[in-house]
């Protein structure tokens, strides 16, 4: 996810409230469509639960996160992970491909990202990610604005969630192809209610409040969320949208 590095990260907290994240990446790894020998960075690769997949297909895995505590739970899955920003990436070797699930949204300079990532892929190397779209948990980024305004606190908004046009754009802009780009709703089944989500994902916007008014503040968003995000049988779901994209390098570029 290269997490942001303001936040701590806390893997087991992670499994528990977003374990759905790595499950719902499987149709991008399809897409990806691995090839054991390939030589592919996870940018982003959070705690390494989906990054196994690519290492148990036979390619030869490289992940890296800005957050220290998930790269260390990368590493007791055997993964070789490396605290890394995503918008300053160095390699010397490249790689066959690059990797991004639920990740690229915590990176809010995405010109900085795309060039690492040109940079990274052999000349036909292929960048295969989905992260948050425009439009991405609006009912909960307005709950939370709204809390924090009642707070006397303004923040803007943590994450860069762009439509398809936008990026497609800036990947052609920093010498990639496009070759399918798309957004989408995907209303997300969470394991208990929003609470929790707020918990793990929300730390930018809890953060910026006193720490002794956290709980009761998530309490407050759960009953304002509860109409927009949770049915009648109390069943909860966050308001996701997707992009999902395939480019590539080209072959002389
Ligand atoms: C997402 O996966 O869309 C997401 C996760 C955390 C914060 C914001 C968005």
């Amino acid at each position: 996810m290269s997490r942001g590095g303001e936040c701590a990260w806390d893997p087991v907290q992670y499994q528990r409230n977003a374990g759905y994240v790595p499950e719902l990446g499987e149709p991008l790894l399809r897409l990806l469509a691995p090839q054991a020998g390939e030589r592919i960075l996870d940018l982003g690769c959070g705690d390494g639960a989906l990054t196994r997949h690519l290492v148990d297909a036979g390619c030869t895995v490289v992940g890296v996160d800005a957050s220290a505590e998930m790269i260390a739970a990368a590493q007791a899955r055997g993964i070789d992970a490396h605290v890394m920003d995503g918008h300053a990436l160095h390699f010397d070797a490249p790689f066959d491909a690059v990797f991004s699930n639920a990740a690229l949204h915590w990176m809010t300079e995405p010109d900085a990202v795309l060039a690492g990532v040109h940079r990274a892929l052999v000349p036909g190397g292929r960048f295969v990610g989905e992260f948050g779209g425009h439009g991405n948990v609006a009912h909960i980024v307005a709950a939370l604005v709204g809390a924090l305004a009642a707070r006397g606190i303004d923040i803007d908004c943590p994450w860069y969630f762009p439509t398809p046009e936008d990026y497609r754009v800036r990947l052609g802009a920093a010498g990639l192809v496009v070759d399918a780009i798309e957004s989408f709703a995907r209303p997300t089944p969470l394991p208990g209610d929003v609470g929790g989500w707020l918990q793990t994902f929300g730390k930018p916007y809890l953060a910026r409040m006193p720490a002794a008014g956290r709980d009761a503040c998530v309490a407050e968003l759960v009953e304002t969320l509860r109409s927009d995000l949770c049915d009648e049988a109390g069943r909860w779901h966050a308001d996701y949208v997707r992009l999902r994209f395939v480019a590539h390098r080209p072959a002389g570029g």
